[in-house]
């Protein structure tokens, strides 16, 4: 069985998390699920960035311990993931020992290596993002981040030789050029970071305690970043007595990353692989950000959306709709609350649940609830909607494997408005009245088809759907594991009772109350 290795960020644990940053898991969750109906043996890392100043800092302002604060907010993740039905396989806290002692090990290896030496550093450094910059990478004397201020400031340092690795990774990045997706990320670590000349990296931090410090050396302590990126590694066994999981998915298949940690990722991230004389990741994606009309998320703006909110008063599955739904490729999203009403109305309500409902009803009506056995091809447009239904699928896989979540999720669609269409197209309501028996029983079994596929098409990204409208065609849940068997239209099922009374499985929202709802909740 062919392995597959996903990868999201580990989150700084300094508050709640907001929609943007569930962005990010929802994402790898959904490609990991897709991996595993397609055959593949998946494992899917996330975890929590537990080290630094900023936590050193939050945890002093809550007048907590700096491990009291990270082992609650680890808590809150994972309580977070397990509401979003986001299926880990592991959850790594870089405040782990095993965690601690392989980073150690990995710092004295570049320090016998000779990839990090000691020297003294000067420089602005922000805070917030815990990052030195030289006086041209300022944007307006700020943090070109984050904007925020910075400071002038030295130290005695340990510096990682990133110029001895820039003319392999240019070279790496020449070589495979399916690396880094969408691709004018790449141009851009080129033309910002890597042609002006890559400095040397600072390392290590003396201002302040909490991290990792470096073994031969203790006054130091090991630079969030370096620590941060090692989880990848560390969390499959590396460097350790028990490193089944990294000998079976290193290197990474897919590492999804947003757009702010780019040059960790694409530029840092590469040469520390390669200092361990270890394979590159095979791709790291690269997405945008959930923005909001008057820019980012912040308290302070009143405009941050908190996906607790919107599961537990629209549900899951439509809050994972709209995540994956929202994103054009390579382009940052803005939410609304217009939109977020919207779609659940239209795409969810109208589109798909109404094309179960209208079936659900038709079976019961005109055949008492069992459906009738597929036969092939008998009404003029049956084959219009199985062609159409068999290009949808093909699409689905080519935007899913390209990593255009979006398109997948229209392809999907592009089934179910064929559908409601064929229903208006054939008027099963006359076929009824004319008697027009064979040519009835066709269009209930084609739809009851159409609506599987949909089922198993949908279920990566929205989980709990899937299985309610397999339930509702008395289709048993399993069913939805059986990705092949959409490939021949009909082949599959028959025999088949659907229920007497389908619940709606998206009830209409009225739009005006719901999308104050939504703005109120924003300023809370
Ligand atoms: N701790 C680092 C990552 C270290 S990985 C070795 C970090 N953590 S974070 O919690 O600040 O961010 C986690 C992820 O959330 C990042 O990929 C970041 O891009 C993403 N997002 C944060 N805000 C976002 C939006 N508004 N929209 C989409 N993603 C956003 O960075």
């Amino acid at each position: 069985m062919e392995k597959f290795y996903i990868t999201t960020p580990i989150y700084y644990p300094s508050g709640k998390f907001h929609i943007g940053t569930a962005y990010t898991t929802v994402l790898a969750d959904t490609i990991r699920r897709y991996k595993k109906l397609r055959g593949y043996d998946t494992f899917m890392l996330t975890g929590t960035d537990e080290h630094g100043q900023k936590i050193e800092t939050v945890a002093k302002e809550h007048g907590k311990t700096p491990q009291e604060h990270v082992d609650e907010m680890a808590k809150m993740a994972k309580d977070l993931w397990k509401l979003m039905d986001i299926n880990y396989d592991y959850f790594i806290r870089t405040t782990e020992p095993r965690h601690k002692k392989a980073v150690q090990e990995i710092f004295e290896y570049f320090l016998q290596k000779g990839d990090i030496y000691k020297g003294e550093y000067e420089g602005w450094y922000c805070m917030p993002c815990e990052t030195y910059f030289t006086e041209t990478q300022l944007v307006d004397g700020k943090c070109p981040d984050c904007g925020r201020e910075v400071k002038l400031m030295k130290e005695e340092a340990y510096f990682f030789n990133m110029k001895k690795y820039t003319e392999k990774l240019l070279k790496y990045y020449d070589e495979h050029p399916d690396f880094i997706q969408p691709e004018y990320r790449k141009t851009e670590m080129i033309n910002n970071f890597i042609k002006p000349g890559l400095e040397d990296l600072c390392v290590t931090r003396t201002s302040f305690d909490w991290g990792i410090k470096v073994k031969s050396d203790s006054k130091h302590v090991i630079y969030v970043w370096l620590d941060a990126l090692t989880n990848y590694l560390t969390a499959l066994g590396y460097t350790q007595d028990d490193d089944e999981l990294f000998k079976k998915y290193w290197p990474a298949d897919l590492q999804i990353i947003g757009k702010d940690i780019a040059r960790f990722h694409l530029i840092y991230w590469p040469i520390f692989l390669m200092a361990l004389d270890l394979p590159l990741p095979k791709k790291i994606l690269v997405h945008n950000w959930i923005m909001m009309k008057d820019g980012k998320m912040s308290k302070s703006k009143g405009n941050v959306v908190y996906p607790e909110m919107l599961v537990e008063r629209y549900g899951l599955d439509a809050t994972r709709y709209f995540l994956l739904k929202e994103f054009p490729y390579g382009q940052d999203a803005i939410f609304t609350p217009e939109d977020f009403v919207n779609k659940y109305n239209f795409d969810l309500c109208n589109d798909l649940g109404n094309l179960l409902n209208r079936t659900i009803g038709m079976v019961n009506k005109y055949f008492g609830g069992n459906v009738p056995n597929y036969k092939g091809r008998i009404n003029d447009v049956d084959a219009e909607l199985e062609e159409t239904v068999a290009s949808k699928i093909s699409e689905y896989e080519n935007n899913m494997e390209d990593l255009h979540f979006s398109n997948a999720i229209e392809s999907i669609w592009g089934i179910i408005s064929r559908a409601n269409k064929y229903i208006d197209e054939t008027a099963p309501w006359t076929l009824a009245k004319q008697e027009k028996t064979e040519k009835l029983e066709s269009v209930m079994s084609h739809l009851v088809e159409t609506l599987r596929i949909v089922a198993i098409l949908i279920k990566p990204a929205m989980t709990e759907t899937s299985n309610k409208i397999l339930s509702q065609l008395g289709i048993n849940e399993e069913a939805s594991k059986e990705y092949d068997t959409i490939k021949e239209f009909g082949k599959t099922t028959s025999d088949l009772k659907v229920i007497e009374k389908g619940e709606p499985i998206f009830l209409r929202l009225d739009a005006n109350e719901e999308i104050e709802y939504i703005k109120n909740k924003m300023k809370e």
